[in-house]
């Protein structure tokens, strides 16, 4: 069966980790003995400079057609001036396929260490960040002017449902781990984290076998830099998550390092691949970008999109074994380029 494909290259090193990443794409589906339809469209400020829009309505076409995006990174100094700016088109294309739950897992790859002085080897874990509720969606907000002095405001709002669909997916991938849930909220102050921790404690009946541990939000920030093991699967609404999602890129060592899910559901559900990283204008078309951000995003796309679950733990083993056999590129002190690291990765992908 043919699997079909929306490809957004983007900006910057967006169009270098992409085609990296898709070649590492195609020996998979060879491999396995299916066929990938690619669709090309435009985005960010490759897309403002070929149409005047971040998000054309061709691409918009396309995506509403998609279950599948794969996406490089927007965004670059040139278009800092424009009236319109690259960004808004990612944001426009998250909101436009309503994904609901942003997946980051995170791996301590052997030899990494010495990037973090938190790492420790074969760490690995994952956050689900709850993305469409909370202080960055609710209504009211903005600005005004009280007394003569400028005040901002916003609101945090979470409907049961909203917390409820992305705590069942946390239970979900804990079960299939078999490791503890840890919800993080922050329910000794917030009325959202209260009604988020009541609905974890509701749905945990339906998964009897999976241990939950509740963590105010300070504390795992505390402790998820002192016991990162503990931390192998976490669920957490939109701030909060968006802050541990960063803190765990940087126990890992590189923000290069990590791919990333936007999906709407457990396997087989809509999804919006991407490395974690941006644009990267600083070192653009130098041909020296890590594309293991991206590689791993496509290992996330086949496990989480298609159901490809072996092939996604060949892509992650072979990122293991080229690390390991001391190959990378300059932001992790090597002399790799993009490309013959890709080909380093493929060559152990031959060897599985
Ligand atoms: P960035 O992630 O693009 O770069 C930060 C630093 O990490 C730079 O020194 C860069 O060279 C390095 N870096 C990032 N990815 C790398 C890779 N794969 N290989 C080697 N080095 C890598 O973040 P920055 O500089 O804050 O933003 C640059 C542009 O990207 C901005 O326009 C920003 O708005 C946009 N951006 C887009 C994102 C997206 O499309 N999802 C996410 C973050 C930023
Ligand atoms: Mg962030």
């Amino acid at each position: 069966m043919a699997r079909t494909l929306v490809i957004l290259k983007g900006d910057g090193i967006g169009p270098e980790v992409v085609d990296a990443a898709l070649k590492v794409l195609d020996w998979a589906a060879q491999k396995g003995g299916y066929a990938v339809e690619r669709q090309e469209a435009l985005i960010g400020g490759a897309a403002i400079d070929r149409t005047g829009d971040p998000f054309p309505s061709e691409t918009r076409a396309l995506v509403d057609r998609a279950d599948t995006v794969f996406l490089g990174a927007v965004g670059g100094p040139q278009w800092d001036r424009h009236p319109k700016n690259p960004e808004s088109g990612l944001l426009a294309l998250r909101a436009r396929m309503g994904l609901w739950a942003n997946l980051r897992p995170f791996e301590v790859f052997e030899g990494m260490e010495s990037f973090s002085p938190l790492a420790r080897p074969h760490l690995r874990g994952m956050i689900i960040r709850e993305l469409l509720g909370g202080l960055y969606f609710g209504q009211p907000r903005g600005r005004s002017v009280v007394n003569g002095e400028p005040e901002a405001m916003e609101t945090s709002r979470y409907a049961r449902h909203e917390i409820e669909r992305v705590v069942r997916l946390g239970f979900q991938v804990a079960q299939r781990q078999g490791v503890p849930l840890v919800s993080v909220d922050k329910a000794n102050v917030l009325e959202t984290s209260k009604l988020w921790r009541q609905t974890v404690e509701e749905v945990r009946q339906d998964f009897p076998d999976v241990p939950v541990i509740h963590r105010y939000v300070d504390a795992a920030a505390m402790e998820f830099v002192k016991k990162p093991e503990l931390y192998q699967v976490v669920v957490t609404e939109n701030l909060f998550g968006d802050i541990l999602s960063d803190l765990a890129g940087g126990l890992v060592g590189s923000l290069g390092l990590l791919g990333s899910a936007t999906v709407n559901g457990l396997q087989g559900s809509r999804g919006l691949y991407e490395p974690v990283h941006g644009s990267a204008p600083d070192i653009q078309g130098q041909g020296i970008a890590n594309p293991i951000g991206a590689i791993l995003s496509v290992a996330l796309m086949m496990e989480w999109s298609w159901g490809d679950r072996e092939p996604a733990q060949w892509i992650r083993q072979a990122i293991r074994d080229t690390l390991k056999e001391g190959y990378r590129t300059p932001d992790l002190g090597g002399h790799d380029t993009t490309e013959s690291f890709t080909g380093r990765v493929l060559q152990q992908m031959e060897q599985i």
